[in-house]
């Protein structure tokens, strides 16, 4: 039986001293409160034009390290196909998959709101899957909330989740999961047609409940246009300066994910290397006998 969020008595250490709590309330990153972060600190942080930084995570001790960085909400994204699972997207990850490696993150944080995905499959039946699929992910996980892609599609879906009281998180824009249709992933929303479906996609994922919305590859001034538009925040990825959150890969803004990055992807650290490094030079003393020394031994 995994454990549900909780709300930890004990501080998340680690984070840094109150940065943004304008007008009332306390920020979401760099606030004081040490409970787990919720849906309603998210609409709070709308209301007082906060911004706030999101990342994926895929296993406990990771997700523990972005939770003790004050990280106040993560996703595990079914992006796990490609950054953890070895697949070639995120087409083939399970709802198995997905209930294993979200309870894993929510077992490794105290403070964090923990998002899970809907993986392709998992809600396009219609609204009694929808609802099945995120009711495992609550139950058994123990996430906070549900993110599942598309907009004026699957407004029926958002909205029996949330009536069940299940939080959600659109995602609008490019929506990898459709990869096969997309033949790619281009950016989305461009021309005056693509503008106007995203709008009509954001303020039917609005109007059917959504407590956020992610916009994935479109351009940064339909983005800012959305943002301003909308009572919810809106999480960006490749959409621009404007929104009210960014989220990232964490394999990819750390340097864990090998080849070509995308082009909005902002790189802060060479993990590959440094775990590279620590191999071979843990290989290189096993080989010339330096490990293990006399101080790593028992008589
Ligand atoms: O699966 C994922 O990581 C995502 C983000 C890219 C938003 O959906």
């Amino acid at each position: 039986m995994t454990h549900v969020q909780s709300t930890p008595s004990s501080p998340a250490g680690g984070a840094p001293k109150e940065a943004g709590a304008a007008k009332g309330g306390t920020a979401l990153y760099g606030g004081t409160s040490t409970r787990r972060v919720t849906v309603r600190d998210i609409a709070a942080a709308k209301r007082r034009g906060e911004k706030w930084p999101m990342l994926t995570a895929y296993d406990a001790m990771t997700a523990s390290v972005f939770d003790e960085s004050g990280i106040p909400v993560m996703l595990v994204g079914d992006s796990m196909g490609n950054c953890h699972l070895g697949y070639e997207s995120t087409v083939p990850v399970t709802l198995d998959e997905m209930t294993m490696l979200a309870a894993a993150v929510v077992r490794g944080t105290k403070r964090a709101l923990i998002v899970a995905d809907l993986p392709f499959g998992s809600f396009q039946e219609g609204s009694v899957q929808a609802l099945r699929s995120a009711t495992r992910l609550v139950k058994e996980a123990g996430v906070g909330a549900i993110k599942l892609e598309g907009g004026e599609r699957s407004a029926e879906q958002v909205e029996r989740l949330v009536e069940s009281g299940i939080p959600v998180m659109a995602h609008i824009g490019l929506t990898p999961q459709s990869v096969n249709a997309y033949g790619g992933y281009p950016v989305q929303g461009r021309g005056e047609e693509a503008a106007e479906q995203l709008l009509r996609d954001a303020k039917a994922v609005q109007e059917a409940g959504a407590f956020a919305v992610v916009l994935e590859l479109v351009p940064a001034e339909l983005a800012a246009r959305v943002t301003g538009d909308l009572a919810i925040p809106t999480v960006g990825i490749g959409a621009g300066p404007d929104c009210d959150a960014q989220v990232l890969v964490w394999t990819d803004m750390a340097g864990m994910t090998s080849g070509r990055l995308p082009r909005f992807v902002k790189q802060y650290a060479d993990l590959r290397q440094v775990l590279g490094g620590a191999a071979k030079a843990f290989a290189e003393d096993v080989v010339g006998g330096a490990y293990p020394a006399e101080e790593h031994s028992f008589h």
